[in-house]
């Protein structure tokens, strides 16, 4: 495909085309059920001498010391501290559950610049409800009234039962006073400095004072009328199951997979957004399942945890190793996961590109992958994206130039390679590069935006 020129030309076309093919399809999606984590994400945007401050006041030793491994949870602000730093240290997200209520009060003192929903369904609500204007049922495990604030206008619905009967009211409608589940977000951008450290790149770390989606309590609503519920979906994503452990992950496993036969009869297509799971019992657990779903989102760091489950250590090794990370070893892998699964659909998403790997053909996946950059990209610049204004805007973001080596590098693999879409024997690839803001205003929450748009994009489309 041409010269460097030729193809960032190229890309542009593609990214407006496709801006304007998905938005005119996602009105006629009827309904998207998105369970099962929500919560309140307080964010802090990190300011070094306080944190020095607050780490010299504890004892720099102390704090140092978790910064080297990361405790299992929260129970002293050492571990707190500690934690953030393991994360700036690295330029790697992490999350920990607070246990301890004098934690819980110290956070809320030192406070938070700005709230926002949180929790993947929480994101995706507000995006597919509030920006894209897609109908969306979503598990809110807890609605106190600053939750329900936080919430979008627009389609964005939870159940309520009234006498045994079934209503879909806006959360702000549903007048309960339940309790707030918050998630303590420390950002932190490229180059930030902490004593004789530097942040390699802007990532976050998150506290979660949460009692609720931490052991993926199921509201009695999707319980006792899930399959009601469903009826008003023609599309679902699953997520929130990451925290769990091997104490805890029996019982909620057991309605999960009911939960699957339901929309498995009616025919729905489900996404798993599989978030970074630390536990080995659960990860394990989620990739025997996985082959239910029809979809799963991951990134490089959740690819090779799981190819690390399936006995491939080697590639799980290579897939961290390089960065940015070859192209090459994540079809490999990918390759692997649909192979070992059956599952149909896999997006793939790292820093300057996306792959999609299905077990059908079509241009709208690709499509629905340069959507899905855009309103990364608005989510990077804005934090919170409010409407599909922000979502054009990034259309003038540059397209990630070093991705096009990768491109010039698929082509020469691939025989049939054109304008991102490979059509393999039983299967199609496709590839693109994505948008990338240079001074990101945060970054909790752009996988999940990715995630969501390009799945439900790429149905609207069909
Ligand atoms: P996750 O790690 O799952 O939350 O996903 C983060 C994803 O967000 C990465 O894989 C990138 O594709 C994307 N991303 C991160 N930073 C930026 C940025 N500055 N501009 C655009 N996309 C970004
Ligand atoms: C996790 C966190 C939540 C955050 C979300 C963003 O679910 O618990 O606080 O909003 O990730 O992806």
């Amino acid at each position: 495909m041409g010269n460097f020129k030729d193809r960032i030309g190229t890309w542009k076309a593609l990214y407006t085309e496709a801006f304007h093919k998905v938005t005119e399809a996602l009105p006629q999606v009827r309904g998207v059920l998105l369970a099962y984590n929500t919560n309140i994400d307080a964010i802090k945007y990190l300011d070094s001498q306080d944190l020095e401050d607050r780490i010299e006041r504890i004892g720099r030793e102390k704090v140092l010391k978790y910064s080297e491994e990361l405790p299992e949870r929260i129970t002293r602000v050492e571990h707190l501290l500690g934690g953030i730093l393991w994360s700036i240290r690295r330029g790697k997200a992490a999350e920990l559950f607070v246990e301890s209520c004098s934690v819980r009060f110290y956070m809320k003192m030192w406070g938070w610049d700005e709230l926002r929903i949180g929790g993947q369904v929480g994101i995706m609500a507000n995006l597919l409800g509030g920006v894209y204007g897609v109908p969306v049922i979503a598990h809110v495990p807890q609605l106190s009234r600053l939750q329900a604030s936080l919430f979008l206008d627009g389609p964005i619905y939870v159940p309520k039962l009234e006498c045994g009967k079934l209503k879909l009211v806006h959360p702000r409608k549903f007048w309960r006073d339940e309790e707030n589940c918050i998630h303590y977000i420390y950002e932190f951008p490229r180059g930030f400095r902490v004593f004789d450290f530097e942040a390699p790149r802007e990532n976050r770390f998150i506290g979660s004072a949460d009692d609720y989606n931490p052991n993926l309590y199921i509201r009695p609503e999707f319980r006792e009328a899930f399959e009601e519920i469903t009826e008003k979906a023609e599309l679902a994503i699953i997520s929130g199951l990451q925290a769990l452990t091997k104490e805890n992950y029996k019982e909620p496993f057991v309605e999960i997979g009911r939960h699957l036969d339901v929309l498995s009869a009616k025919g729905i297509p489900v996404h798993l957004e599989f978030a970074f799971t630390p536990d080995e019992a659960v990860r394990r657990k989620l990739v025997e399942i996985l082959g239910r779903f029809t979809s799963v989102g991951l990134n490089e760091v959740e690819l090779a945890s799981i190819m690390e489950i399936l006995g491939e250590k080697a590639i799980s090794e290579r897939l961290l190793k390089t960065e940015p990370i070859d192209p090459l070893i994540v079809i490999d892998a990918m390759n692997i996961l649909m192979d070992r699964t059956g599952i149909e659909r896999i997006h793939f998403h790292t820093y300057g590109y996306y792959l999609a790997l299905t077990s059908y053909h079509g241009e709208e996946v690709r499509d629905a992958l340069l959507f899905a950059s855009l309103a990364a990209a608005a989510k990077a610049m804005k934090g919170n994206i409010t409407g599909l204004k922000d979502v054009r805007k990034a259309l003038a973001v540059p397209t990630n130039e070093k991705a096009l080596i990768f491109e010039e590098k698929l082509e020469r693999e691939f025989s049939e390679f054109e304008r991102g879409v490979a059509k393999l024997e039983d299967k199609q690839l496709v590839f693109v590069p994505t948008k990338i803001v240079v001074s990101p205003k945060s970054t909790v929450g752009i996988g999940d935006t990715i995630s969501s748009s390009a799945f439900v994009g790429e149905f609207a489309l069909r």
